[in-house]
């Protein structure tokens, strides 16, 4: 009886395990592995839209854009992520030019504005523009008030001894907004006076955050005078009526071409390349508003958030996207803030 009992127990459990062999696979093919760079809310709405229109079941994660390049580069010999959507182009343009990511043409990449196709163009396919917005900073209005403080409109105000300890941004390393910031000021004032800029800059910041957007939070919750961010970033909380006020640098601005790669070795590639065509459609890209995400969008036929800052009053400088995302210049910039920015003493 015994004997019969074991026998029956172990048949039925290969059979479990015969039944989960054969499901295995067919819910592999179901999903999608998905590193999101924007805002929380905004992945979210993109993940369940994904997964209603498709039935394909999206495990999403956000990170800062620094943070899953870091990821894709660790992984790389086996590869746990699918689809990199969202965050800045530079990691995005570095893990190209490492190879990390996947060359695809979508056939929805004829509707898209050039901006984004000089960044497929510059990654040889690798990855493409998804929305684009410009870097600034949002000040909190009440407190500028408060100190008796002239409303800063330029980079070089946010350098006023006043303002020390009331500055705050992210660490470049994590964050592909901070990493904008330090890629402008060489390009605006050239290396060594961007440097120096950042250095005294430095007497001023109370903390590098690891997200971007989060200095704008910061701000309007009034923990910081002043939170250099991507300026729709501070628009969201001003929208919300929050004392914070979005500026666009006088003395001119670089700006990020937010961006989407395939990661090489995926393995729901056929999803993540239905994940990919979707997202530059003009309905994946109207989702962006409703989640409180104000940058301009990819394809020329998505309907433009009107709180999205206009672009074409920003006085925006030629940022060099090729060079600023080579692996090469990238890694050198980035140790370099660390040896010579961050640990400085204040
Ligand atoms: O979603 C807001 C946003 O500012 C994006 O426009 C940008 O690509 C991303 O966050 C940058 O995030 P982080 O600086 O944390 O990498």
């Amino acid at each position: 009886m015994a004997f019969l009992k074991t026998a029956r127990r172990t048949a039925l459990a290969l059979a479990g395990v015969g039944l989960s062999a054969l499901a295995a696979p067919a819910w592999a093919q179901q999903s999608l592995v998905m590193y999101c760079g924007v805002q929380e809310e905004w992945c979210r709405a993109m993940s369940t839209a994904f997964e209603r229109e498709t039935g394909i079941k999206v495990a999403m994660t956000r990170k800062s854009a620094g943070e899953v390049y870091a990821q894709v580069k660790a992984e790389s010999a086996n590869p746990r992520g699918d689809i990199w959507w969202g965050g800045t182009g530079d990691p995005h343009l570095q893990a190209a030019d490492e190879g990390l990511t996947l060359e695809y043409e979508s056939p929805n990449n004829k509707d898209l504005n050039d901006w984004a196709i000089r960044q497929w163009g510059a990654a040889k396919g690798r990855t493409i523009g998804i929305y684009s917005g410009a870097l600034g900073f949002g000040f909190n209005t009440d407190l500028v008030k408060k100190k008796g403080l002239a409303e800063p409109k330029c980079w070089a105000d946010l350098l006023d001894p006043k303002l020390k300890d009331e500055v705050q941004v992210a660490d470049p390393n994590s964050s592909g907004t901070a990493y904008t910031l330090l890629a402008t000021m060489i390009q605006l004032m050239g290396e060594q006076k961007g440097f120096d800029y950042l250095k005294a800059l430095h007497k001023n910041i109370n903390q590098y955050t690891k997200s971007g957007a989060a200095p704008a939070k910061a701000a309007s919750l009034g923990e910081t005078t002043v939170g250099i961010v991507f300026i729709h970033d501070a628009v969201v909380f001003a929208v919300d009526g929050a004392p914070i006020k979005p500026v666009a640098p006088c003395e001119g601005t670089g700006y990020e071409i937010g961006s989407m790669s395939i990661i090489k070795g995926a393995r729901n590639l056929e999803n993540a390349k239905k994940f990919y065509d979707w997202a530059l459609t003009p309905a994946a890209q109207a989702l962006a508003a409703p989640a409180k995400s104000y940058q301009v969008p990819s394809n020329k036929n998505a309907p433009v958030p009107p709180q999205a800052p206009k672009m074409s009053e920003i006085k925006l400088i030629d940022y060099d996207f090729v060079k600023y995302g080579s692996s090469e210049e990238r890694r050198r910039l980035l140790s370099k803030w660390d040896n010579e920015v961050k640990n400085l003493p204040k």
